[in-house]
């Protein structure tokens, strides 16, 4: 199986268009290395490609990415694309992939439900993008030789969906974690998840690799360096560091490689040279970058 992470940041990237934090003003001037925003490929051949959600960077992580590209006048070997939750990060690279090109774009019923209540989206044209739903804890293949699983993760609705009150931990069709399985390998991706229960912690055990959200590295640093109002755990993410954090949480569960995407541009650990990267290697960590590679 080979995976291509094409974009590392959360919503916004780094550099964040309207952020002039440290971060977003080391990666304009090239100091740190900068991040589009979420999504990866997935193959099992090489040949047929699976995009697993498609940010509004999609175009020129398409461009930069030799595999991605088309090996006629016309053509793409981006077979299907899968989302796993609603956002604008996840889903905006939909109206890239609008020339007239087929492909399945597999979701949820309640994910589907809410892009096919967008009417921009109807520039997809139905003879040849295909929306299938997809069954929670259903085997489907995802793109040839490609076995994928969707599982409900603590999560909430989109943020253009949040209504008065937001219930961050819901468990349902709204934000998903997938398995993939080709040649025998299994990995997890898990770009948005809230907490991590124990039955998350099983259910990742054995993985060849785990893509797992690396938003925030503590749960109110957006406001403590005065770039939000907002918590983590109140966007959906649970923080990487801390009692609860992630790299405790996931401590001691077995799993051959495991990687943060997903990273927020207030995050410390998109700096390559800050004591909070050092510490996440040390538990076992690697933090993804753009067009990195994985052969799990
Ligand atoms: C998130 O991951 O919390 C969302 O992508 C935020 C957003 O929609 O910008
Ligand atoms: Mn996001
Ligand atoms: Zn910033």
């Amino acid at each position: 199986m080979r995976i291509v992470i094409l974009g590392t940041g959360a919503g916004g990237g780094l550099p964040q268009w309207n952020c002039g934090c440290p971060n977003c003003e080391a990666a304009r001037e090239g100091r740190i290395p900068s991040m589009s925003q979420s999504g990866i490929a997935v193959s099992s051949n090489g040949r047929d490609w699976a995009l697993v959600n498609v940010s509004p960077d999609l175009r020129v992580q398409l461009a930069t990415n030799p595999v991605l590209r088309p090996a006629g006048l016309r053509g793409s070997p981006i077979r299907s694309v899968l989302v796993t939750n609603g956002d604008i990060d996840h889903v905006a690279g939909l109206l890239t992939l609008r020339e007239g090109q087929p492909f399945d774009l597999f979701a949820t019923p309640a994910i589907h439900g809410v892009l096919g209540a967008n009417p921009m989206l109807s520039v997809l044209n139905p003879r040849l993008v295909s929306r299938r739903e997809v069954v929670l804890d259903q085997d489907f293949e995802l793109v040839a030789g490609v076995t994928a699983r969707l599982f409900a993760v603590p999560g909430k609705v989109p943020l253009y969906l949040e209504g008065e009150t937001v219930e961050t931990g819901q468990m349902g069709e709204q934000t998903v974690g997938v398995e993939l399985d080709a040649n025998g390998r299994r990995i997890c991706y898990i770009p948005g998840c809230a907490s991590v229960p124990d039955w998350l912690r099983d259910r990742i055990s054995g993985a060849n690799a785990l893509l797992f959200d690396g938003t925030l590295w503590t749960d109110d640093e957006m406001i403590r360096a005065g770039l939000g109002q907002k918590t983590g755990r109140r966007m959906g993410h649970v923080p990487v560091s801390g009692a609860d954090g992630s790299i405790a949480a996931l401590d001691g569960v077995p799993v051959a490689q495991r990687i943060f995407v997903h990273l927020n541009n207030s995050n410390p650990l998109v700096d390559p040279a800050s004591p909070e990267r050092a510490r996440a290697e040390a538990a076992g960590w690697q933090i993804g970058h753009d067009g990195m590679e994985i052969r799990p």
